[in-house]
């Protein structure tokens, strides 16, 4: 079967949603591929922090109305070490904060309002090829229903993830990755929160994080190996590290309760270069990978997107697509400030080595951004979210 549509885009995760919501604002006609089922995309647990430009946007574009209500807005974060936890105000730092709101939350909201607006999504869309794309005509080929489908479109925009096809797909790309020694276990716990801000903490035995989701539903991170098997961590073992990892000596303590779902996540941080090749673009993770420190990933992909509209916009306008030139050396340059702090966070904050002399400059930087006003203030600028940048 053949149809036609403006932009077809792949994946129906934050970049691929909220492109189609910025397309759908501007009267820019999409169609949404995705090779998993609904239930799946609103269920998969990961990020939860959201920089402050990411929440105007999706006020801006009126898709707010739940993230206001439950999101859980943070004014900054404590960064612990030696025992002692330290506190960095964001808000007082930079005027800006945070919301806490988990992604599977804002992919539902997204998902609900376009099928809402009798806009498309095609949920197990299997095979899914894009083809023709150093052409002004580009397709996608795909599976669904039993049926082979072709897509004609403008622009194909691969937003995709990490382990999608549309990188595979795109020739003559280069690109920068590292590889970290250690990975993260993650955990949603049936378990309220004691305190309304997150934690980091740099322990000897590894680096743990304390986030939530809710009043009543706490998240939390351990340090574990690369290679970690989630079966050596039972229930008990997990909250058993994090009694050694967690605790101050100011008295703080947190509450267990019944482990509602775990995984291992390995840490890498990847840049593919270019972005793009004629009319197929890459947005979000199938083009770039941050270790999740420094809360970026999520943020990235709707960073750019937010560009991407801005040029697919002009381009309907205007008839003319060269914006796509300089698609890639805009979003670039966020992507590597944003590479940039999460290696930095997650050097200052996990267990490298056994080396006591690295163990001490990372205990002279992290005295340095909780005792030094500027030192605190560039990292708060990073964290909440530098400015979009401009559409070229
Ligand atoms: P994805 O969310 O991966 O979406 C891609 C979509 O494409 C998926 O729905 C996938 O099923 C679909 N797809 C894949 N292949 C195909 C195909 N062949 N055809 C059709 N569809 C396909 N980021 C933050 O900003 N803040 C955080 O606090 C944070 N914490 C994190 C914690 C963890 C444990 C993890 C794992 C990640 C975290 N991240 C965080 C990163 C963040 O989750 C990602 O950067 C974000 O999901 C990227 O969005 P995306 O839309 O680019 O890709
Ligand atoms: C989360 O709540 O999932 C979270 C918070 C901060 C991070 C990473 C993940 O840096």
């Amino acid at each position: 079967m053949i149809t036609t549509t403006q932009v077809g885009i792949i994946g129906a995760g934050p970049a691929g949603l909220v492109l189609a919501h910025m397309l759908a604002a501007r009267g820019i006609e999409s169609l949404v591929l995705e090779v998993r089922d609904r239930s799946y995309v609103e269920h998969r647990v990961r990020a939860g922090v959201l920089e402050h430009p990411s929440v105007e946007l999706l006020r801006d574009l009126g898709l707010a109305g739940r993230l206001d209500r439950e999101g859980l807005a943070h004014r900054g974060i404590e960064l612990a070490f030696e025992g002692r936890r330290h506190r960095l105000d964001f808000l007082e730092l930079t005027g800006r904060s945070i919301t806490v709101y988990g992604q599977q939350e804002i992919v539902k909201d997204l998902i609900a309002i376009r099928l809402a607006a009798g806009d498309p999504i095609v949920f197990e869309a299997a095979e899914v090829e894009p083809c023709a794309f150093d052409t002004p005509h580009p397709t996608i080929r795909y599976r669904h229903d039993g049926q082979d489908h072709e897509l004609r479109c403008d622009l194909i925009a691969g937003c995709d993830g990490f382990h999608g096809v549309s990188r595979p797909a795109m020739p003559g790309w280069t690109s920068f990755e590292r590889e970290y020694p250690f990975a993260w276990l993650g955990i949603l716990a049936d378990a309220a929160p004691t305190i309304d801000e997150l934690i980091y903490t740099n322990h000897e035995r590894g680096f743990a994080l304390y986030s939530m989701r809710s009043p009543k539903i706490t998240r939390m991170y351990l340090q574990v190996a690369a290679d970690e098997a989630i079966e050596n961590w039972s229930d008990d073992r997990i909250w058993s590290e994090f009694d050694i990892r967690l605790p101050t000596g100011d008295g703080f303590s947190f509450n267990s309760g019944p482990i509602l779902e775990k995984a291992i996540t390995p840490m890498r941080s990847f840049v593919a270069s270019p972005m793009r090749s004629g009319r197929l673009v890459l947005a979000g993770d199938a083009a770039h990978i941050v270790p999740p420190t420094g809360a970026k990933g999520m943020n990235l992909a709707i960073a750019d997107v937010f560009v991407l509209a801005g040029i697919i916009d002009r381009a309907y306008r205007t008839g003319r697509w060269e914006g796509l030139d300089r698609y890639t050396d805009t979003c670039l340059g966020r992507v590597w400030r944003a590479q940039h702090f999460s290696y930095w966070m997650t050097s200052m904050l996990h267990r490298l080595s056994d080396d006591p002399f690295q163990y001490q400059l990372q205990l002279s930087e992290l005295a340095l951004v909780t005792g030094n006003v500027s030192a605190a203030r560039s990292l708060a600028e990073n964290y909440v979210g530098l400015p979009f940048a401009p559409v070229p």
